[in-house]
């Protein structure tokens, strides 16, 4: 075969994928590893896409989405987090937020750009930078700061060559909420050194802190500068439907729109009628896929208390737990394949979301409250049996 592209050899590879493999060969095991909700998308969303297969919907669409779509979303992003966004220019329905993503990156990196994330991060931004011919630049999240995004750390690490800064509030994998007073002067340092913000915000429904989360483009001097990236996957359960989307200044979307024209040509048609109908329908699920994980989470941090050995990142949002595992004298990567074998316990090893997540594990706790206390349960014991074992 004649070679391929060096891009396509130097994409990182998904250091999860160890886990999986093994969650896959066995029968019996509790996972905590997924990173999408436990449960089925609503029955009047399911109806809905059902209903467009026997329609004569099923065509292209527009490339930035059926107008239907793209109008529920900009009246969804006013009503819930106070953003105005025009349904034509200012929004684009995307194949998931990794499309809207990837998108945004093609869009705003030319080769040699380089772009923030902060790490322990969804480990997508980083593959998506490098194939869009751009660095990532890895600010490390710290945990004194309870991995909070930090104006200073960001500042420090901006050069002559810094495009645009991604944000993940709720974040993934560290459950953290970035509070309003650390965006704004994020958004100051953004301001003045005339960089975009990517703010990732597919979590923002999930948060336990008590306040709404604030998107960073409400604040002064910001729309024209911010990308809002969002998705039907976590708010909706709707991970396999696949429905993202971002609103930027019209002139950004009318860039995302030609890119994706090639890429794309459009959205997958019975997708978009379903999530029109998640947008008008009944919002029971999300208030009870929120009362369910906060539940969990609680369960999860009492039961974490116990093991000294243990220490839990405060959990403010998403669907994570990150936990330091650092005192049992394991890596993130022992702790996970030992906790599997002996247990059969996944968890996922932190170092997949960048070298600032070794020492710890992720927990996504979407499962029953059964299975969690289980599953916490027997990885304390383990912990506690390591710790021992160690000192
Ligand atoms: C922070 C973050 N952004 C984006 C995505 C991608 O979501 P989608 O399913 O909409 O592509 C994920 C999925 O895990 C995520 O955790």
């Amino acid at each position: 075969m004649r070679s391929v592209s060096n891009r396509a050899l130097s994409s990182p590879r998904s250091g999860i994928r160890v886990i999986f493999d093994k969650v896959l060969s066995m029968d019996d095991v509790i996972s905590f590893a997924v990173g999408e909700p436990g449960c089925e998308a609503a029955p009047h969303v399911v109806a809905e896409g059902q209903r467009a297969f026997d329609t004569p919907a099923m065509h292209y669409t527009h490339v930035n989405g059926i107008p239907a779509l793209r109008e529920e979303i900009a009246n969804y992003s006013s009503a819930v987090k106070g953003l105005t966004y025009d349904a034509d220019t200012e929004t684009q329905v995307t194949h998931g937020a990794t499309a809207a993503l990837m998108l945004t990156f093609l869009t705003l990196v030319d080769p040699g750009d380089e772009v923030i994330i902060a790490s322990p991060y969804f480990t997508a931004y980083e593959a998506q930078i490098l194939a869009a011919g751009g660095t990532p630049v890895v600010v490390a999240l710290r945990q004194e700061n309870s991995f909070h995004h930090n104006a200073a750390d960001i500042a420090a690490a901006i050069t002559d060559r810094t495009t645009a800064i991604v944000l993940n509030s709720p974040g993934n994998p560290t459950g953290a909420v970035t509070p309003l007073a650390d965006l704004e002067e994020i958004a100051k340092v953004a301001i003045d050194n005339d960089l975009w913000v990517i703010s990732d915000e597919v979590y923002h429904r999930f948060v336990y802190t008590g306040e709404a989360v604030v998107s960073i483009a409400t604040l002064p001097g910001m729309f024209e500068r911010t990308v809002v990236i969002d998705s039907f996957s976590k708010t909706y359960a709707m991970t396999g439907w696949r429905v993202g989307y971002l609103h930027g200044p019209a002139e950004f979307v009318a860039e995302t729109s030609s890119l994706a024209e090639p890429m794309t040509s459009s959205n997958n048609s019975a997708s978009q009628f379903a999530a029109v109908a998640a947008l008008t329908g009944p919002q029971d699920l999300v208030d009870t896929m929120r009362t369910t994980y906060d539940a969990n989470r609680k369960l999860v941090g009492d039961i974490i208390a116990t093991a000294p050995m243990l220490k839990l990142a405060p959990s403010e949002g998403a669907f994570y737990a990150f936990v330091d595992v650092t005192g049992t004298g394991l890596s993130s990567h022992e702790f996970a394949t030992q906790l599997i074998e002996q247990e059969h316990v996944a968890v996922v090893p932190g170092d997949a979301f960048g070298s600032a997540g070794e020492g710890y594990v992720r927990l996504s706790y979407v499962g029953t409250p059964e299975d969690t206390r289980e599953g916490v349960q027997r990885m304390v014991d383990f912990a506690v049996r390591t710790a021992g074992v160690q000192a």
